[in-house]
């Protein structure tokens, strides 16, 4: 696996994949890498001829009040964990290589990143499609793979990618978990024992819904209200949301139609944990 820190670097090695008509599978992530990433990394290996892994904690992306400083840099066990899988290109720039001085252009996220994770965490999706379409732009992938983990994410960059005509194959895969149902994500870290069984609340607040939407409950508000209960029942500290939603648009639902996506964000402690599950 080749590391490298500089785009001129990794423009010369993306051209020489390209003049051999290989083809290229994307996996950018902020690091603190887990299972959940090295399937995805998985995923690329098996689909395409050559997979190039970014790792950047990208600093439009975080609020001025949200954990920037603090999330986990974990860069030499990262490398290490890449090894163990088939990635040929580690591109890990410093902020100045991605944002240098006089940087001033950013990316207007489309309709879909108004909603939920943007009513919560203002600029984050223009920091993340800004920085996602740059990446693009450098690694020109065939394929990038997201998580299903950041549902509303994924929506937005295939969103942008249509509206801005990337010819990237956007794809989302599916949510890598714990043996407690617990999603896989880099911030699971912060939480200490007592607040790693509270964080349950998500995933068993999820499959609740799912049953009674199974079993026949068409009405969103009394779902949601059901999902907020569970999630206080559970010991989650605060709720930003928890939601059904269309899976494309976003919107909430008052009379469930599947396929349906039902989409969580609390906090247990200080740790803001989002998790999602499709209806179909
Ligand atoms: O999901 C993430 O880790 C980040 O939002 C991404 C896509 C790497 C952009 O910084």
């Amino acid at each position: 696996v080749e590391v490298m820190n500089e785009i001129a670097l990794l423009r010369e090695s993306i051209a020489s994949i390209k003049h051999r008509s290989e083809t290229i599978g994307f996996v950018p992530t902020m690091g603190a890498l887990h299972d959940g990433h090295l399937s995805l990394v998985d995923y690329s290996s098996s689909q395409c001829d050559k997979t190039v892994v970014s790792i950047f904690v990208n600093p439009t992306q975080f609020s001025p009040n949200e954990d920037l400083a603090k999330y986990p840099r974990t860069l030499q066990q990262d490398i290490e964990k890449l090894r163990h899988h088939s990635v040929d290109v580690v591109f890990v720039p410093d902020a100045t290589e991605i944002y240098p001085p006089g940087f001033s252009t950013m990316v207007s996220p489309p309709t879909v990143a108004r909603c939920l994770e943007g009513e919560h965490r203002s600029e984050h999706f223009q920091g993340v499609t800004t920085v996602v379409l740059k990446l693009f732009n450098l690694v020109q992938p065939d394929i990038a793979y997201f998580g299903q983990k950041d549902y509303q994410q994924t929506i937005v960059v295939l969103q942008m990618a249509v509206d801005l005509d990337v010819n990237v194959d956007v794809r989302m895969c599916p949510i890598i978990r714990e043996p407690s149902g617990l999603a896989m994500s880099s911030r699971n870290r912060y939480l200490d024992g007592d607040q790693r069984q509270r964080a349950d609340a998500l995933y068993k607040t999820l499959a609740l819904a799912d049953n009674l939407i199974t079993d026949g409950q068409r009405d969103g508000r009394v779902v949601m209200a059901e999902m907020n209960q569970s999630l206080i029942d559970l010991g989650v500290d605060s709720i930003d949301y928890a939601v059904v939603a269309d899976p494309n648009s976003l919107t909430l639902m008052d009379t469930i139609t599947l396929p349906a996506v039902l989409l969580i964000a609390a906090h247990v402690g200080t740790t803001r944990l989002i998790d999602n599950r499709i209806v179909s």
